[in-house]
């Protein structure tokens, strides 16, 4: 623990342990789902960062909409990070364009260095480049959205960033994946959530690219990464970011995309993504989850619908999420959510001193 003076709270810093290197591929903003989770996890994601738990090492967009990139570099930059490397998605093979109105209100609202997806390279160009940098073995990827960036990931060519192609990159480097999409056990009958299947907003040529990147992803892993899946109904009974009405200024732009989102000040959403990126840094139980006991196989998803199961089976080093204890997530991630930005402590301490 370590006193951050002007907060006047005492906020846990892990600072013996290695911070976790870790990536998120959102949706952020529409393309996907379309929901604000993705905004609950880049902030929190920073809090985590402010605590030294996290090294942020890339932020990358999974869908089409230019000004998902310029969201990510707000959040980013308001909490001193505007310098992480943002990929974006940029095949024409996904059209998915709507986007949410927080994103422009982001974009238009707060500083940040990026504004649209012209100013940054493609996910898989920033995947490839920070991965080849990274230790063996110590890169976690939480995966918010779309599987179009791990996909191209997987299938990429050796080139100026790594004489390795994709999957030996991802298996040389990552050690584990967390995935929000699907349903588990699941049916493989009715897609559930949208990241796997693109279906919730796009159109049909959408559907086929989401669904397509999804099954040829899962197919394809290496077996030595580990997988844990987070469903769409375990993301339904975890709701937050409610209390950042209250614990947070009105010029933080996390608290701003959440009143934007829900209709008003103090009201909750589910929190797919946040749970799948707060067990990807401090594992299954601090998010309140297990694993599901007896469940050895693997996940199957459709490649013309998007629909997933699990196929029962042989032991794998995928597995997928319970939930426990949904109070503890929700608690977890409020608090990370209503932490003060560290760099502006130390401005404002500065400043009253
Ligand atoms: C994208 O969708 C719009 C309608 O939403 C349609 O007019 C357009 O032709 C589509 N473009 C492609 C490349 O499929
Ligand atoms: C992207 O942002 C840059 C820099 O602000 C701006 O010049 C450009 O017009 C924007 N492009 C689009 C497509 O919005
Ligand atoms: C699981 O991962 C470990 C470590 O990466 C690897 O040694 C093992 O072979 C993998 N197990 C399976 C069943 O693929
Ligand atoms: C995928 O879903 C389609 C439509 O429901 C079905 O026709 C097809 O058999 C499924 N593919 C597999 C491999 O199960």
């Amino acid at each position: 623990m370590r006193f951050l003076g002007s907060a006047l709270v005492w906020v846990p810093v892990w600072v013996d342990a290695v911070p976790t290197r870790l990536i998120i591929d959102t949706d952020i903003g529409g393309g996907g789902c379309m929901d604000v989770d993705d905004v609950g996890a880049i902030c929190m994601a920073n809090a985590l960062a402010d605590n030294a738990e996290v090294e942020l090492l890339a932020v990358v967009a999974n869908t089409n909409p230019p000004l998902g990139v310029g969201a990510i570099s707000v959040l980013n930059e308001f909490y001193g990070r505007g310098h992480v490397p943002i990929g974006a998605y940029k095949d024409t093979d996904l059209n998915i364009s709507q986007f949410l109105p927080y994103t422009s209100d982001l974009v238009t609202g707060w500083p940040s260095p990026i504004k649209n997806s012209t100013q940054v390279p493609r996910a898989v160009q920033v995947y490839r480049r920070v991965l080849a940098m990274q230790p063996d073995n110590s890169v976690v990827i939480s995966s918010i959205g779309l599987l179009t960036n791990l996909a191209a990931l997987l299938k990429s060519e050796p080139d100026e960033y790594s004489p390795l192609a994709g999957r030996e990159l991802l298996s040389q480097k990552v050690r584990l994946l967390t995935v929000m999409g699907g349903e588990y056990p699941g049916d493989g009958l009715t897609p559930q959530g949208c990241n796997f299947c693109g279906c919730a907003f796009g159109d049909k040529a959408s559907v086929r690219t989401a669904a397509a990147a999804s099954s040829f992803l899962l197919s394809n892993l290496p077996g030595g990464v580990q997988v844990i899946y987070i469903g769409a109904s375990l993301g339904h009974q975890v709701s937050t970011g409610g209390k950042l009405s209250t614990c947070t200024p009105s010029d933080n732009p996390c608290r701003r995309a959440y009143i934007d989102y829900t209709g008003g000040p103090g009201l909750t959403r589910f929190s797919w993504d946040l749970v799948t990126t707060l067990v990807a840094v401090r594992g299954v139980a601090a998010a309140g989850c297990s694993v599901c006991a007896s469940c050895d196989g693997r996940n199957v998803v459709n490649a013309t619908t998007g629909a997933n199961r699990w196929a029962f089976g042989r032991a794998t080093n995928q597995t997928y999420l319970v939930i426990e204890n949904a109070q503890l997530a929700a608690d977890t991630i409020d608090d990370l959510l209503c932490q003060p930005p560290k760099h502006r402590q130390a401005e404002e301490g500065e400043v009253h001193q």
